[in-house]
């Protein structure tokens, strides 16, 4: 039953696929969920199948990737316009996503949404199906293919079928407003075993099962059992390969962009936040605990920066557009008020790095902030901490990511109240250095110790289960 082909299903694949007069561009998506991913179906080979970012009828591609290299292929799905609106905008980001996240006030409960949200979960279950054989092991991702588990499983019973979950799973009262809450858990509950990052959210997942569809559920072993079957529901936060990233923070050339990146902000503090254009993240927030920091403290005017990386994400919906404008305005009057003869406060950034590039900011930071409003897990505080293990830095993370229950080694802040960020801020700046490398070191030990392979090794053991009833394979 293990022997078969990875078959991985997530909306988002690895990359985004452009058709231009030259041919078709390949570019290469951001997401914690690709990091984790992408790296494991590279070195266990097999089919990521997933919407390419295209809009249009025809068929989708199949791709050996990466390019030139062909570990894997790439089975894309191509959305049509209304799909996209209703399916990706509508459902997936103005549904599920702020619902997930506790943004209630940000979901628009749409008939519509719903039923394009419907027909393109059935459009990737044919597509698996069409690529699959029974003994193949699917591995499905995210909020936006919940109902996909159960689509499958109708045309191959005993395929072995598992989903990670990388947002926040709700607490169920919020949950529970979702008017198709029923038929999302039932979709789910076709799979041999759902993982999410923390055992919060694994709770929350069993009490909406427990209280919605009334399934009988077994808190101490964490199982579900359902319509015959008994499903496993585990925590497992991502992890990251931090060998890759102390390696690229020992090369000269990295160090040498980290000094370049110094010296061309002038300062002698260097504040960094890294995120995906979302208002999840909490950017805003952390513009305005900078701005307090400057006004509190004036001394630190023309010494201390913030480096702020913002990846394009999202850009057809509305919430997200407004959010850019709102952050781009912060920049501004920060920048208008507190820019002095020799240095500019802010320095953003609106687009993506590479992971070398990335890096690079890591070792340039003193402070990294990652203070997320709300975050299934968050990679970044992960890498940052990896990148600088071999030297000093402090994290501020927010306690509302769930990598905070991890990496106890960081500072707090609540970034939802701007002053208490400030005196974190400037806490942070002033830590001596050996409580700096004393707390990465901590965080380092159960970065190594649940690093990508823990969590591939956790998430791997799919179905065979004693309770599955018993379907003769082919
Ligand atoms: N990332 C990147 N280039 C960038 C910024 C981020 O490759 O310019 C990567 C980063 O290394 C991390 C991922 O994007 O692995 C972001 O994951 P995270 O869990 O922090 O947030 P998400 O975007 O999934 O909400
Ligand atoms: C988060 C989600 C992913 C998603 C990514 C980027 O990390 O967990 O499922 O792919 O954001 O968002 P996008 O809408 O561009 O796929």
């Amino acid at each position: 039953k293990t022997g078969g082909r990875l078959l991985v299903v997530s909306n988002r694949g690895a990359c985004t696929l452009r058709q231009t007069p030259g041919g078709l561009e390949i570019i290469p998506a951001v997401s914690g969920l690709v990091s984790a991913v992408e790296p494991i179906l590279r070195r266990e080979g097999g089919i990521w199948v997933a919407w390419g970012g295209r809009c249009g009828q025809e068929p989708g591609h199949l791709l050996p990737l990466p390019e030139g290299e062909s570990k894997y292929l790439f089975a894309e799905v191509v959305l049509s316009s209304e799909e996209i609106k209703g399916f990706y905008d509508g459902f997936s980001n103005s549904i599920m996503w702020p619902l997930c996240h506790g943004f209630l006030e940000k979901v628009q409960f749409e008939e519509n949404y719903w039923q394009l949200y419907r027909r393109v979960n059935e459009k990737f279950a044919r597509t698996v199906v069409k690529m699959s054989s029974h003994n193949d092991r699917v591995w499905v991702h995210d909020y936006h293919l919940t109902l996909l588990p159960a689509l499958i499983r109708r045309q191959r019973p005993v395929l072995s079928i598992s989903f990670f979950w990388h947002v926040p799973f709700p607490p169920v009262e919020l949950f529970a407003t979702l008017p198709w809450a029923g038929e999302i858990l039932r979709g789910l509950l076709a799979c041999d075993q759902i993982g999410f990052h923390t055992e919060s959210y694994v709770r929350n997942f069993l009490q909406a099962v427990e209280e919605i569809l009334r399934a009988r559920v077994d808190y101490l072993n964490s199982t579900i059992h359902w319509g015959g079957r008994k499903i496993r529901v585990i925590a497992a936060p991502i992890g990251i390969d931090w060998r890759e990233y102390l390696t690229l923070a020992a090369r000269e050339e990295i160090k040498g962009k980290a000094e370049q990146i110094r010296l061309a902000l002038q300062s002698d503090y260097v504040l960094l936040g890294v995120d995906r254009l979302d208002y999840t993240k909490g950017i805003p927030q952390r513009l305005q605990a900078f701005s307090h920091l400057l006004t509190n403290y004036p001394w630190l005017r023309g010494k201390v920066a913030l480096l702020q990386v913002v990846v394009p994400s999202r850009v057809e919906t509305a919430a997200y557009q407004s959010l850019r404008q709102e952050i781009e305005k912060l920049v501004g009057e920060i920048n208008g008020l507190f820019t002095t003869d020799y240095q500019v406060p802010v320095r953003y950034l609106y687009r993506s790095l590479t992971r070398q590039e990335l890096v690079g900011h890591y070792l340039a930071a003193d402070l990294a902030l990652v203070t997320p409003l709300r975050d299934g897990l968050n990679l970044v505080a992960k890498e940052y901490v990896a990148s600088k293990a071999r030297g000093t830095g402090g994290l501020l993370l927010s306690p509302f990511a769930g990598a905070a229950l991890q990496l106890k080694g960081a500072l707090l802040a609540n970034p939802y109240h701007p002053r208490e960020m400030a005196e974190q801020i400037k806490r942070g700046l002033e830590m001596p250095l050996p409580e700096q490398q004393q707390r990465l070191s901590s965080m380092m030990r159960i970065i190594r110790e649940q690093d990508l392979e823990w969590w591939w090794q956790q998430v791997k053991g799919m179905s065979n289960n004693a309770e599955q009833p018993e379907v003769a394979a082919n």
